[in-house]
Formats: C-alpha cells, sequence, structure tokens
C-alpha cells in the first residue's frame, strides 16, 4: 500500500494528515502555536514554531500509524498564505514573520500603489495593494528594521519554509506567489516591471513552480528529526485555500467552496483571469495549472469565534476538557437555542481589521444592538452570524461580476458545524455540500503530492478518484426570510462608521 501525506500550516496550528491510496485519512496530528499581537492590528508568528510543530506532528504520525515510512509516496503542502519569511545567508530567520492578519502597512500599500501606479498594479498582479499581503510586508521591514532588511538574502512564504527545512532547497508555486503583489498572474512569474518599480532584488525570491511539481526530497538531517525516509518526494503545495479548493473538489468554473477556518474564505475557480475592478475580492493563481481563483476573504471567521471562546466561555472549556469533547460543540449546541438575529444584536468581524470587501486596515469589531436583555449566548449567535453576513457580502460581489454557483461546498472547521452550514445555507440561499473526506487542505496537498508522484494523471483526475460528496444541506426559506433584514442592516453599519473607525485609529 502507497501513502500519502499532507502537511497544513494553519493559523491556530499545524495538522499533518497521512491519506492512503484512495484517499482515505488513516491518520493524522496536530501541534498548536501562539498568534503574537506586539501591537493593535498586529499580527505575526515565528517559524520556529512552525517547524517544531511539522516536526512533531510529523513524528507523531510516522509512530502513531505505524507504516514503513518507505510506503509514503509523497509529501504535499497546504500553507496560510501572504505571510512574510526572511532568511539570512546561511538560511536562519532574520525575524518573525508578519502574517496574513497583520494591518499595519497601509503607509507601504500607499506607497506601491504610488510607484507601481494603481492601474498597473491591478492589470500585473489582479489585486490592489493590501495591508498583509508580502511586497508591503517586505516594505514594512525594509521601511522601519533597515538592519533587518539588509540581512535578508531570501524571502520565502510560511510552507515554503517548512518545504526549505525538509529538502534544503528555496522553490515558491504560483497560487501562494500570486498573493504577494509581486506575481503576474496571467504568466504566473515575477513581474519584473513591479520589482523594480518597487526596487526589490529578483535574487531575494526563488523560482515560482506549479503545486503538483517535485520541489525535492527529505534530507538526510530532516529524516533523521521526523523519522521520515531519506529521499521521499516533496511537492511544492499550495496556498492554504487553493489547496483547499483541490481537497473538496473545486476545480472547475462554475464550482465554489466557503471555508471557515481562522479567516473566512469564499473561493470560485475560474479558467480565466477575472478581477474586480474595486479590489473587494481577490484574484489568485489557483493550484490547477492555466486556472484562478476569485475570491472574498473574511479576515476574523473562526478566529471572532475563538476569541469570543477564549474570553468569555472558560467555563465551557473546563467542562469540556473534563468530558473530552470540543468547547466549540457545546458553545454550538448553546447558540442553536438562540433565535434568528440574536435577540436583535448584529456582530460586525473586524477584529483585525477587514480586507473583503471594505479593505480597511482600521475597521474594529462592534456588537451593533447590545442591551441589558443579551447574555452571552446571544453575542455567540450574532458572531456566528456576522461571520456569514460578511461571506455574503463576499457572494454579492462574486454575482456583480457575473461569477455564478448553483451550491456551495463547504469546509474548515466552521464547515463541519451543522449550525454554521446551516446558516450559510440561509443567508447564501444556496444548497450547502460537503465531501465526505473532511480533511479540505490536507487532503488537497497529499493529492498534489499524488500527482506529482506519478499516482494520478491530473488534480483533475485525482479529484473525480478521491471526492465523493454527503447530501446537501438545503436552505429553509422561511430562514432566509429571517436573516434578510439584518443581512442588510449589516451592510448599512460599517459605512456609518467608517470615518469613527479612522478617528479611532488615530487616537
Ligand atoms: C487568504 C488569506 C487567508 C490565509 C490564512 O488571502 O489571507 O485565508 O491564507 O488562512
Amino acid at each position: 500500500m502507497k501513502y500519502l501525506l499532507g502537511i497544513d500550516l494553519g493559523t491556530s496550528g499545524t495538522k499533518t494528515v497521512l491519506f492512503n491510496d484512495a484517499g482515505k485519512a488513516v491518520c493524522s496530528a496536530s501541534e498548536e502555536y501562539p498568534l503574537l499581537q506586539p501591537n493593535n492590528g498586529w499580527a505575526e508568528q515565528d517559524p520556529a514554531d512552525w517547524w517544531n510543530a511539522c516536526v512533531l506532528t510529523l513524528k507523531r504520525v510516522i509512530s502513531d500509524s505505524k507504516i514503513n515510512p518507505r510506503d509514503i509516496a509523497g509529501i504535499g503542502f497546504s500553507g496560510q498564505m501572504h505571510g512574510l519569511v526572511m532568511l539570512d545567508d546561511k538560511g536562519e530567520v532574520v525575524r518573525n514573520s508578519i502574517i496574513w492578519c497583520d494591518g499595519r502597512t497601509a503607509d507601504e500599500c500607499d506607497e506601491i500603489t504610488k510607484r507601481v501606479g494603481e492601474s498597473r498594479l491591478v492589470e500585473i498582479t489582479g489585486n490592489h495593494a493590501l495591508t498583509s499581503f508580502t511586497a508591503g510586508n517586505i516594505l514594512w521591514v525594509r521601511n522601519h528594521e533597515p538592519e533587518l532588511y539588509k540581512k535578508c538574502k531570501h524571502i520565502l512564504l510560511p510552507k515554503d519554509y517548512l518545504r526549505f527545512k525538509l529538502t534544503g532547497k528555496l522553490g515558491m508555486e504560483a497560487s501562494d506567489a500570486s498573493g504577494m503583489n509581486l506575481l503576474d498572474i496571467r504568466t504566473r512569474n515575477w513581474s519584473d516591471e513591479v520589482l523594480k518599480k518597487l526596487d526589490i532584488n529578483p535574487e531575494l525570491l526563488p523560482d515560482v513552480y506549479e503545486s503538483s511539481g517535485i520541489a525535492g526530497s527529505i534530507t538526510a538531517e530532516a529524516a533523521a528529526l521526523t523519522n521520515l525516509a531519506e529521499g521521499t518526494p516533496v511537492v511544492y503545495g499550495g496556498g492554504d485555500n487553493a489547496a483547499a479548493a483541490i481537497g473538496t473538489g473545486v476545480v472547475e468554473s462554475g464550482k465554489a467552496f466557503i471555508t471557515i477556518g481562522t479567516s473566512g474564505v469564499l473561493f470560485a475557480h475560474s479558467d480565466e483571469v477575472a478581477v474586480d475592478k474595486g479590489g473587494r475580492v481577490n484574484t489568485f493563481c489557483a493550484a490547477v495549472p492555466n486556472a484562478w481563483a476569485v475570491f472574498g476573504c473574511t479576515l476574523s471567521a473562526g478566529l471572532s469565534l475563538q476569541w469570543l471562546r477564549n474570553n468569555f466561555f472558560l467555563p465551557e472549556m473546563k467542562v469540556a476538557e473534563g468530558l473530552g469533547k470540543d468547547t466549540y460543540d457545546i458553545m454550538t449546541a448553546q447558540a442553536e437555542r438562540i433565535p434568528i438575529g440574536a435577540n436583535r444584536l448584529i456582530f460586525m468581524p473586524y477584529l483585525m481589521g477587514e480586507r473583503s470587501p471594505i479593505l480597511d486596515p482600521n475597521a474594529r469589531a462592534v456588537f451593533f444592538g447590545l442591551s441589558a436583555i443579551h447574555t452571552k449566548y446571544d453575542m455567540l449567535r450574532s458572531v456566528m452570524e456576522g461571520v456569514i453576513y460578511a461571506q455574503r457580502q463576499c457572494l454579492d460581489i462574486h454575482r456583480d461580476m457575473g461569477i455564478e454557483f448553483g451550491e456551495i461546498y463547504a469546509t474548515g472547521g466552521g464547515g463541519s458545524s451543522p449550525l454554521w452550514r446551516q446558516m450559510i445555507a440561509d443567508i447564501f440561499d444556496l444548497p450547502v455540500v460537503t465531501v465526505q473526506n473532511r480533511e479540505g487542505p490536507a487532503l488537497g496537498a497529499a493529492i498534489l503530492a499524488g500527482v506529482g508522484a506519478g499516482m494520478y494523471k491530473s488534480v483533475a483526475d485525482a479529484c473525480k478518484e478521491i471526492i465523493k460528496v454527503n447530501a446537501p444541506q438545503l436552505p429553509i426559506a422561511e430562514n432566509t426570510k429571517k436573516y434578510d433584514p439584518y443581512y442588510n442592516l449589516f451592510c448599512d453599519l460599517y459605512p456609518a462608521m467608517k470615518e469613527g473607525f479612522r478617528t479611532l485609529s488615530k487616537l
């Protein structure tokens, strides 16, 4: 029997999953690490934590599954996008990674727009200059930490760093590289024009490949640390959303999925480059050659629920621990008892500022309509609803752009919650489909490894063989009618508060 490994480098932790050749998860291990917030609106992680989690989870999967590591045909990655990893000439990390939900680079984004020209930037990279995208992070280090910038000899994205540690080889792939504001999304290669205008030395960046290409193999040193077999092939992998698309079978036009992990993403596959001129949603390369993705990102989706849990649901956390249960299951059972609209309470999920569609790093979260009648359970329900209202705004923009789909696949932690799925069905007014193998991004990473190792002819072929769907969860018309006025009010709230957020950020 041959096996495939998918390593999913997330924001709350890294999950490593071993799959058999039918795409069934046979063993998995996860390891968490902290999100560092040295300032209001900043977000960093230590790449050493990622590497440590990678090593520990690989070791655990190999020992728990009791397989012969020589039977692993290939290893793939899925990784949180945009984070800046800087290495010195010895391959050592220069500073903590500034990650995808950091909002410090508004000035650098203005600088990028001015240097490249707004329309040229969108034409080439598919996106406006956005805070937390890697180019802004690079310029921020250059502007604020010139000594560290001078030391930097290589730039990587988070999962590329893990691959570098496992194989000793530097490299990137198009799905993740397209989230840097530096790639020409049509040629799927670095834009000389953008690099020149931003005065970024192209030698800092490795070559860009397609996701299922073989990047290298496990070195003797990495084998000794992880118990993997030396020489096991490793593929480039994909950004987490691009990998999740493969793991849910969203690999052709007319298909889309929603994922609620730390962030929330509504991702539609496209066989051509489609860009929203206003930049309200993003366009990136897909992890399939000659394909792209249009997607809207809610920065604090699962993060909002995690924040609420950590600050208001400590007793439930203790109970869950005692019973060996998941706190989120206890919380969602409580949210289910609260009526639609959370007794007239609306949550705006802007804990880390917001990307789609408002593009505002100064925005902050709001409970709108809080009254003495409310309990933490109303707040809980409103948080869950607010995240889906934010994603519905992204759906409306997809529809504006003429990108239509008749059903939506759901994945990520939120996708495994029946309540959250019903909210998606009702608020989107679309059937919600889940796939039987729930490993989304890790499965996508393993499929890429399977294609690279020659087990499948193509990603599409592999998906046809592996991905099986469950019966859809249908929208309930009566619920949709109840949510609609709340959604309309949600849309009106941000424009009314925009100025206030700006003022607050200056206090
Ligand atoms: C996508 C994005 C997030 C991260 C973290 O553009 O910023 O979805 O990839 O998951």
